[in-house]
């Protein structure tokens, strides 16, 4: 199946680097570990590794993601970005909002919203999962970064940890939906924002993120990863580099670089 949906989508692309060259395989621990493999051993910018099922796939923050067999589009791309790390933040930032704009054109009229820094959201569920990571790279080389998307297409039935906070697109459009095309369109947009942001137009980028985030103006507490530290402030959008910008209730304005908005007031 992974290799047909491959096929199927590839047979749409039409983009310069993502999705080309691009690996379907049935199962694997996760395609962002997979395609760090492939990327050590010379996969080109772009490079996609796709998979019907994760055994370990890998969230944030060290979490698992957990998604149904053959429903759902689980794949990781390989990128050479040769940014600074401090501008990884904003890759970040542009992958959700590549996906939300693919997903809107699949759930429309419905609205696809992000949630700091690129949950995407349909009716306040979360509906993809995105995960970054970086490899160290010697002096002389460019940092390699993975890029992995867990998007929720066909899935109905969720795990009872999840059936209050996650949703599908089948479950917002009320109608499945052939993933082919939409892996495509995923990949398009990925490239798009990805390229603004690596050749300087990360601007357009971060007005693309502050019309979709869901919690502008809004009071939000943030929890920083793996402590019991936690930070409530009104959301004011994002830095130059992507990081959250709080302002909590003595006026002060503060820079997140990275933590989980788990709760609102
Ligand atoms: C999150 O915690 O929201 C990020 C989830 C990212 C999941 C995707 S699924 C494809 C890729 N492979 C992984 O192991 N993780 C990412």
């Amino acid at each position: 199946m992974a290799l047909s949906l491959v096929k199927n989508a590839q047979d749409r692309l039409s983009t310069d680097h993502f999705g080309r060259p691009m690996r379907g395989v049935e199962e694997v621990g996760s395609t962002n570990e997979r395609a760090a493999q492939w990327a050590a051993k010379g996969a080109p910018e772009g490079a996609t590794v796709l998979t019907e099922y994760q055994t370990t796939g890998r969230g944030r923050h060290g979490r698992e993601w957990t998604a149904e067999k053959g429903r759902n589009l689980l794949f990781s791309v390989v990128l050479r970005p040769g940014l600074s790390p401090d501008r990884f933040g904003l890759l970040t930032v542009a992958a959700g909002v590549a996906v939300a704009e693919a997903v809107e054109t699949v759930v429309s009229p419905h609205s696809a919203l992000l949630k700091w820094p690129n949950d995407v959201l349909l009716e306040d569920r979360k509906t993809c999962g995105i995960l970054l990571e970086s490899s160290l790279a010697p002096p002389d080389a460019d940092a390699v970064v993975v890029l992995g998307v867990g998007l929720n297409v066909n899935q109905s039935d969720f795990p009872a940890s999840l059936a209050d906070t996650a949703t599908s697109l089948r479950l917002a459009a009320g109608r499945p939906v052939p993933r082919p095309p939409l892996l495509a369109q995923v990949l398009q947009s990925l490239e798009r924002r990805y390229e603004a942001v690596r050749t300087g137009d990360a601007a357009s980028v971060r007005a693309a993120f502050r019309t979709r985030l869901a919690s502008l103006g809004a009071t939000r507490t943030l929890h920083a990863p793996g402590t019991d530290e936690a930070l409530t402030g009104t959301v004011q959008g994002i830095t130059e580099t992507g990081a959250l910008r709080l302002r909590t209730a003595d006026g002060t304005v503060t820079e997140v670089h990275a933590g989980d908005v788990t709760s609102q007031n």
